[in-house]
C-alpha cells in the first residue's frame, strides 16, 4: 500500500528529534519514515543521522539562497517533485517564509520546548528559568506565519525543579519531545488531526485486531 502522505523534516542542528522519529519507526510507534531531511547547515549532526537511516538529505545554502523567500523558492520544488505534502520542523533555526507556510497549510508542524504561548522564540528553557516558572514543557503546533503562534496540537508539562539549570531542564523537556513528536506525526499522517476555528482535535488511532 502506498502512503497517502509523505513528510520532510527540516533541521539545523543536533537532530535528537529526528533520531527519535527513527527510533519510533523501529519500535512501531511511527509507521512512516521521513522522505527527505532538509537543512540550512551543511555540517548539522542531524544529517549524519538521516544518512545512517538511509534518508535523502538536501542542503540549501542560505548564503546562496539569501533570505526566507529565496530559501522557500529553492525548497518548494524539491518537496513537490518528491510528492512531499507534510513538513515537520525539528530544530530548524530559521523563520519559514509565508509562501512555504501557505503551500503546506495545515500540514506543517513544529516542536517547541515550552508550553506555548509562554516562552516563544529562542532560549525557551532559559526564559522559563528566568521567569521563575514552576513548570514548563513542550508543544507541538501547526506553523502559521507568526513565530511559534500556530494552533497547539499537543502539549506536555514538565516541572521546573529547584536548582534546575538550562541543561537539566532542557534534557527533561527533550525526553517528552521525543515521545510526543512521533505520536503527533503518526496522527498527522493518518489524517487524525482536525483544526477548526483555531481548536485542534486529535483522534486516537483506529483499533487494530479483533474487537
Ligand atoms: C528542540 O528542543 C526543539 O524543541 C527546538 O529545537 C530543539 C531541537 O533539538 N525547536 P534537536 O536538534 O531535535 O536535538
Amino acid at each position: 500500500m502506498t502512503a497517502k502522505h509523505k513528510y520532510a523534516v527540516f533541521v539545523s542542528g543536533r537532530g535528537s528529534n529526528l533520531r527519535a522519529m527513527f527510533e519510533a519507526n523501529k519500535d512501531g510507534r511511527l509507521s512512516y519514515k521521513p522522505s527527505l531531511v532538509v537543512t540550512d547547515v551543511a555540517a548539522a549532526p542531524a544529517l549524519e543521522c538521516a544518512r545512517e537511516n538511509g534518508v535523502e538529505t538536501l542542503f540549501i545554502d542560505p548564503s546562496v539562497h539569501k533570505g526566507r523567500r529565496a530559501f522557500a523558492e529553492r525548497a518548494l520544488p524539491e518537496l513537490r517533485k518528491r510528492g512531499i505534502d507534510t513538513v515537520c520542523l525539528a530544530g530548524f533555526m530559521r523563520i519559514v517564509d509565508k509562501s512555504l507556510v501557505e503551500a503546506f497549510s495545515g500540514r506543517m508542524i513544529n516542536i517547541h520546548p515550552a508550553l506555548l504561548p509562554a516562552f516563544p522564540g529562542l532560549d525557551a528553557q532559559k526564559q522559563a528559568l528566568e521567569a521563575g516558572a514552576k513548570e514548563s514543557g513542550c508543544t507541538v503546533h501547526f506553523v502559521d506565519d507568526g513565530v511559534d503562534t500556530g494552533p497547539t496540537i499537543m502539549q506536555v508539562k514538565v516541572p521546573v525543579l529547584e536548582g534546575d539549570s538550562v541543561e537539566s531542564l532542557s534534557s527533561r523537556i527533550l525526553a517528552q519531545e521525543h515521545r510526543i513528536y512521533p505520536e503527533v506525526i503518526q496522527a498527522l499522517m493518518e489524517d487524525r488531526i482536525i483544526v477548526s476555528g483555531g481548536t485542534v482535535k486529535m483522534s486516537p488511532p483506529a483499533r487494530s485486531g479483533p474487537r
